[in-house]
């Protein structure tokens, strides 16, 4: 069975004890949920520890936004995967565009952290979408393909188990231009295709695809109830446990 899941990612937003507040309130809304939406929150990483200890007792699991693509060791400013996962992660989110986009991530530095995360009992999801240019160009469907190839297709099919893919089209994030519903659904049915393809149809049918950019309250029933649409990754509505709280309940 496919599971939905609604992912928090707080990008780089608030203190520590505004985070741990919001935690606590994501937290103590979570139980309104349906028990089939997994929740995730996705805090900055000085924030883990402390919001691991705020989401004790809840549904809510934890995720880091990023992680070093080495173990440990002489690599100022970076934290590794067991670090994360000693702080209460249980997820790790990877590739996402503002990453690929401005800290020059690479697919094969991706590989290299995938690797890591699986290897360390930690959830990936994993983010893929083209940018307005390549939107324009109708360049879509082979940039997202292209994507998944070239990092998911080093992995197998018992790998899969932990991976999620988000689709957030980069045009859509932090822009409150949301995918429509038919646009988020055809290329989500061809990222299963892709995977089906590679993988087999039942990691594809099992597989947790979300959708990302401008996802909000107004917006979440329409696209999760596409077939191929299994949640969201929730930016700036994931900072109000409110509006977070009512995109899972849209399900
Ligand atoms: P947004 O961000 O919801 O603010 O568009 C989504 C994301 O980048 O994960």
């Amino acid at each position: 069975m496919r599971k939905h899941i609604v992912a928090g990612n707080w990008k780089m937003n608030t203190t520590v004890p505004e985070g741990i507040e919001l935690a606590k309130a994501v937290a103590a809304k979570s139980v309104e949920t349906p028990e089939s939406v997994g929740l995730i929150v996705a805090p900055p990483f000085t924030h883990l520890a402390s919001v691991a200890e705020a989401l004790k007792g809840s549904k809510v699991a934890l995720s880091a936004q990023n992680c070093a693509d080495h173990t440990k060791g002489a690599y100022t400013g970076e934290v590794a995967v067991d670090m994360l996962a000693s702080a209460g992660c249980t997820y790790t989110i990877l590739g996402h565009s503002e990453r690929r986009q401005y800290y020059g991530e690479t697919d094969q530095t991706l590989v290299e952290k995938v690797k890591l995360a699986l290897a360390a009992n930690l959830g990936v999801i994993f983010c893929v979408g083209e940018n307005l240019e390549q939107r324009e160009a109708g360049k879509h469907f082979e940039v997202v393909t292209d994507q998944i190839k070239n990092v998911l297709f080093q992995f197998s099919a018992e790998d899969m188990k932990n991976v999620v893919i988000a689709y957030e089209p980069v045009w859509a994030i932090g822009t409150g231009k949301t995918a429509s519903a038919e646009q988020a659904q055809e290329i989500h049915a061809c990222i299963r295709k892709v995977v089906a393809d590679q993988f087999g149809a039942q990691v594809a049918e099992d597989m947790t695809i979300l959708y990302g950019g401008s996802c909000k309250p107004s917006n979440a029933k329409e696209l999760f109830a596409c077939p191929d649409i299994d949640g969201g990754l929730i930016g700036g509505a994931a900072l109000k446990a409110d509006d977070f709280i009512a995109i899972a309940m849209s399900f």
